[in-house]
């Protein structure tokens, strides 16, 4: 998934003649997961068609303060736009409108949803070779710089006058990079390397038996996707499930058993800073390796368990700069249960789901979490879609890390 993903971006298009590829540049954000909602400068309607960009876009195209057919005359509010940006992108940017954006001339709408945006602002200027080596430009797009705007450099080649030279708008993809790559360095976590477990464990018989449990995995999946979009890279391990993450920015380890998880698990503990320990592991596994089926003879069946190496009490004890979080799923004095869990494990958080909770559990989209940190503070969550507790966990982990 995209950095973009989600992300509302306000496309500002000027009269250049790169504004033939906006069409691909708004399919790409689009494709990213992106909302895109271009404004778009009188002039430019001249290279590039508002309905084009509004098919593609699948918003309305701005280009004045008032809509011209409307017979009410509903004013277009640049405030409005502005703040609803997330990030606001000039592409192609001309000298024209750079020079005014240098200055703050507030001469159309798109000017007056700059100068009220409060967002990121990039820019990709278009322009013939000789305007690009203009002193004016060079010194418009440093004015630019220096108010904390991201400059996205013009690519070499033919231009449209027929010269060849610097002033070609990076193409479509090269922006969609270089904005993926610029989120991703602001985000909270860039940076961090993030280990998850998820999901159950099994624990052979024999070659077709196995203990196991209800764990679907859903909880450990929606953790590692929101470790990626807050800019960590993350290890998932991952027990028997059919959830597959999708997710090509995560590096997912499938295991089946206690001792396959502990093995991945350790591993990866040196080098990460934070390990959320989510997976429902057995506690017990099989004594004996029975290599052939075992055959039904008498009425009952005594099987031998052993107890598995604990994944969590392990890296617990061996903790150094690392931030660990464990889970624990009560029925009963769940509080205390957990307080005793958080201390024995030598834990930094312990995220409790009580199994007395509606809607709570195995194989549901939903948790209802409470939070318990070292200090044996107690923060407790109503019931929400397991993408929203993920994020309540990590803003409970920002918060801890960052204090
Ligand atoms: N856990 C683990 N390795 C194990 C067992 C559990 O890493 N072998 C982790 C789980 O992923 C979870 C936490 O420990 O984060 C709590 O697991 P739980 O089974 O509830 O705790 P136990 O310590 O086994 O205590 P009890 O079974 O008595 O509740």
């Amino acid at each position: 998934m995209s950095v973009l993903s989600g992300k509302k971006i306000l496309l500002g298009v000027t009269a250049g003649i790169a504004a033939y590829k906006i069409p691909f540049l708004i399919r790409l954000l689009i494709k990213a997961g992106a909302e895109v909602q271009v404004v778009i400068t009188p002039a430019a309607k001249d290279f590039v068609t508002p309905l084009t960009l509004s098919t593609l876009s699948k918003k309305p195209v701005y280009a004045s303060f008032f809509n011209e057919e409307d017979k009410d005359a509903t004013w277009n509010s640049h405030v409005d736009l502005a703040l609803w940006a997330d990030y606001m992108l000039f592409a192609p940017l001309t000298a024209n409108t750079l020079a005014k954006m240098a200055q703050g001339v507030t001469d159309n709408l798109l000017m007056a949803v700059y100068l009220s945006a409060k967002c990121p602002v990039y820019f990709a200027p278009a322009m013939d070779l000789d305007m690009y080596k203009h002193p004016t430009t060079a010194k418009n797009i440093e004015i630019l710089q220096s108010y904390g705007h991201r400059f996205i450099p013009p690519e070499s080649g033919e231009l449209a006058s027929g010269l060849v030279g610097e002033g070609r708008m990076a193409e479509p993809e090269s922006v969609v990079q270089f904005l993926e790559q610029s989120i991703v360095k602001t985000l909270p976590l860039f940076g961090q390397k993030v280990l998850i477990t998820a999901g159950p464990t099994y624990e052979a018989i024999d070659p077709v038996r196995f203990i196991g449990n209800h764990s679907s995995g859903k909880m450990g999946v929606a953790l590692a996707n929101t470790a990626v979009n807050l800019g960590a890279s993350v290890t998932l391990v991952m027990g028997p499930s059919a959830l597959k993450t999708n997710n090509s920015q995560i590096n997912q380890i499938d295991v089946v058993s206690a001792e396959d998880m502990f093995e991945a698990t350790t591993s990866h503990f040196d080098t990460a800073n934070i390990a959320i320990l989510a997976a429902a592991v057995a506690d017990y596994k099989p004594a004996q390796q029975v290599n052939q089926k075992i055959k039904k003879k008498d009425s009952s069946l005594h099987i031998d368990l052993v107890l598995t190496k604990d994944i969590l009490a392990t890296l617990g004890a061996n903790k150094k700069h690392q931030f660990l979080v464990g889970f624990a799923l009560e029925t009963n004095d769940e509080v205390e249960n957990a307080k005793e869990k958080l201390k024995r494990k030598n834990l930094d958080l312990i995220i409790l789901n009580s199994l007395n909770d509606k809607g709570a559990g195995f194989k549901k989209d939903t948790n209802k979490i409470t939070i318990i940190d070292a200090d044996t503070n107690i923060k407790s969550f109503p019931l929400k879609d397991k993408e929203l507790v993920a994020k309540d966990i990590f803003t409970e982990i920002l918060n801890k890390i960052n204090a």
